[in-house]
């Protein structure tokens, strides 16, 4: 996704499936400071689970649209 297309979508779009993780929450995170994706696992506890949504790297079939490392790149 383009930081376009991430900053146009809802704060309550669920990021971590898993672990009921909304857009939101991730970015309140990274404004607290949260620079890394480990950082934001672990203050979260988004991508924790499966760990699909933590980066495209991971998720090679696309089973989420947005990851960590997007969002990460979007807001920080
Ligand atoms: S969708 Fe985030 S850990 Fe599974």
């Amino acid at each position: 996704m383009t930081k376009d297309e991430i900053k146009a979508l809802d704060l309550d779009y669920e990021v971590c499936l898993c672990m009921n993780i909304t857009l939101g929450e991730i970015i309140t995170a990274i404004k607290d400071g949260e620079d890394t994706v480990e950082k934001l696992m672990d203050s979260t506890e988004a991508g924790t689970a499966c760990e699909l949504c933590q980066s495209c790297s991971i998720d090679e079939d696309e089973d989420r649209e947005l990851h960590l490392d997007e969002i990460l790149n979007a807001y920080k």
